[in-house]
């Protein structure tokens, strides 16, 4: 398999460099046009949106991000195990976990303090109490290798990216319910096979993912709400930002392959899983799905990876020869994604009740 490093992490000034540096893969802060969520209208699908404001306001993990007495004893234990590149592998997954669950509590908590709209200030106040916790729960375990995050600063320090409201529901929507995917995978392949869970923070990964599935429950019903959001030239933007985000996902969750392998996942197997519980759930909401098993689709997948470790290469290179091949490396890439993205879609029927139990 090839193999990339990931620029390592030796300090927390290349923890929190890490977290602010911005580039195709890494994840981002967003803006938006708050007076535009301002007049969402959540009326149609009122009966759902109160039930899930109930679950909200019952917080039902309240408790659950406390880490309890055995957890430093694991650390240690586990630790103990690891590889200095397996270590640095963990350490960029835990950063940049950080960082998009940051993310989010940070555009959530600018949502809240620039509506009125009762509804949507309500829903953003419980988003980024969420998010809040699960940024400061991984925040405490890169303490606990002297690599705690200076929040404060990433936030006046990290790049923010302006999205249209309507990119936002896309995509918020599918990065919450891909993280439901990702983790729930994670903590059922260690549910089977405890002796590989090497860090106790898997163990929390059950209750957390299911805030990450009601997350994305509430995009599911604010675009339902919007059925326009849903039809039409829309259709296309769903297709762009479901190819975006299972993309980034497949290059960067290859650029750590023994991160799965050592929880007894290979990075393919795992990233088609959870594309697979991804579609799924999105019947929820969008008329379409990629097929993602598709042959085709698969090898334009492998090879935008390939194109990223060329891309590296180039970097790492420099000089004007260095340029020109990134150059070409970056056309390859566009006519990659080109490709993918005029791949025919499966068509869905979308469910009748918006709201799906999570049931994986
Ligand atoms: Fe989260
Ligand atoms: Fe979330």
């Amino acid at each position: 398999m090839s193999h990339v490093m990931v620029s390592p992490i030796e300090d927390a000034r290349d923890a929190n460099a890490k977290a602010v540096h911005s580039d195709m893969l890494a994840p981002r802060f967003y803006t938006t046009d708050f007076a535009a969520l301002d007049k969402l209208d959540v009326s149609p699908v009122r009966a759902e949106w109160d039930v899930m404001m109930a679950e909200y306001e019952g917080d039902n993990n309240h408790d659950h991000f406390q880490r309890d007495a055995a957890f430093a004893d694991e650390v240690a234990a586990g630790m103990a195990t690891l590889s200095p590149e397996m270590r640095q592998e963990f350490l960029d997954f835990l950063v940049s976990s950080l960082t998009s669950e940051f993310s989010g509590c940070i555009l959530y908590n600018e949502i809240r303090k620039n509506v009125s709209n009762p509804d949507i200030k309500q829903l953003m106040t419980y988003l980024a109490r969420d998010e809040s916790r699960h940024a400061g729960f991984i925040n405490l375990s890169l303490r606990d290798f002297g690599l705690g995050i200076d929040l404060g600063n990433l936030k006046q320090a990290k790049k923010v990216t302006f999205f249209k409201p309507k990119y936002i529901y896309y995509a918020t929507y599918l990065s919450e319910k891909i993280g439901y995917a990702r983790y729930i995978t994670i903590f059922r392949q260690l549910e089977k096979h405890p002796e590989k869970r090497f860090h106790p923070i898997f163990r929390w990964f059950e209750r957390w993912c299911n805030d990450e599935y009601r997350h994305g429950e509430s995009f599911a019903l604010l675009m339902r709400a919007h059925p326009h959001l849903l039809q039409g030239g829309n259709r296309l933007w769903i297709r762009f930002f479901l190819l975006a985000v299972y993309a980034t996902m497949y290059v960067r969750d290859h650029k750590r392959p023994m991160l799965h392998e050592s929880m007894g996942l290979d990075s393919t197997t795992y990233d088609f899983e959870v594309f697979r519980i991804t579609t799924e759930i999105t019947q929820q909401v969008f008329p379409i799905a990629l097929d993602t098993d598709h042959p085709a689709f698969r090898a334009g997948l492998k090879r935008l990876f390939d194109i990223d470790v060329d891309m590296e290469a180039a970097k790492a290179r420099g000089g004007l020869v260095g340029k020109l091949q990134q150059g070409w490396h970056a056309v390859r890439a566009f006519g990659t994604f080109a490709r993918l993205y005029f791949m025919p879609v499966i068509e869905q029927d979308v469910s009748r009740e918006v709201r799906l139990a999570p049931r994986w």
